[in-house]
């Protein structure tokens, strides 16, 4: 595992899109695992920049977001498919049908998640994973549990999880639930993961995550059984 210590939030985002912008510099026609939250947005606004620039072609580009709020649609502004339109997909020349997020209104949504994986497998996996972390160390929306699950499945968010995003919405009440999320498989097969964390309060379950034990109470700790992960944090 290799762990980067930024000077701040800015210098985090740089360094977390030079390493994505690397990995389409090597191959254009790349498979990006995406996430949403806060902590992911400057890197997209220098994803961004470096598009408009012409340094950074997406047209071949394929990308896959971790989660999804169960029963949010598309177009409601607190669903991660409007995050990722707004922060990222609708500033760069991505071909917009080669841009996937599971699906929140599937009405079966274990059948969804097994559609999901498919479809992961059927492009090879991801070539990079990029991370946030939660302060319950969850990664994707894979909250502490008894078990590590492997397929992308349906959630129920833990009480911190939903007070953590009640920021985004009108009240707390208004945070879905439920969520459907990427399991550990299609995480772990990615051939590089790059989870970033920003700010004071993350500075417990980073170092849980990177040096405690690998234990499905702490999800992201599963990262340090893969073999190309950057950790890069500012606190
Ligand atoms: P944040 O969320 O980037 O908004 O802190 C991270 C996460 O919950 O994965």
């Amino acid at each position: 595992m290799k762990v980067i210590k930024a000077a701040n939030y800015d210098e985090l985002s740089r360094k977390a899109a030079q390493i994505i912008a690397s990995v389409v510099w090597n191959n254009p026609r790349s498979v990006l695992g995406l996430a949403t939250g806060s902590t992911p947005i400057g890197t997209y606004k220098e994803l961004v920049r470096m598009n408009k620039e012409g340094d950074l072609d997406f047209s071949q580009v394929t990308t896959v977001n971790l989660d999804e709020y169960a029963g949010l649609d598309p177009a409601n502004d607190q669903s991660y498919r409007y995050f990722m339109n707004d922060n990222l997909f609708n500033h760069i020349n991505i071909d917009k049908n080669n841009t996937h997020v599971p699906n929140g209104l599937a009405a079966d949504l274990a059948a969804e998640g097994a559609r999901y994986d498919a479809f992961i497998d059927s492009l090879g996996g991801t070539d990079i994973q990029l991370l946030g972390i939660g302060h319950d160390g969850h990664i994707g929306f894979n909250e502490p549990d008894d078990v590590f699950y492997k397929a992308t499945h349906e959630v129920k968010l833990d009480a911190m999880t939903i007070k953590a995003n009640a920021r985004f919405f009108a009240s707390e009440e208004q945070v879905p639930r439920r969520a459907i999320t990427m399991g550990m498989w299609a995480i772990m097969q990615s051939k590089k993961i790059l989870l970033i964390a920003s700010g004071d309060d993350k500075r417990d379950i980073v170092e849980r995550s990177i040096n405690g034990p690998v234990t499905p109470k702490v999800p992201a700790s599963i990262l340090q059984c893969h073999r190309d992960v950057t950790v890069i944090y500012t606190y």
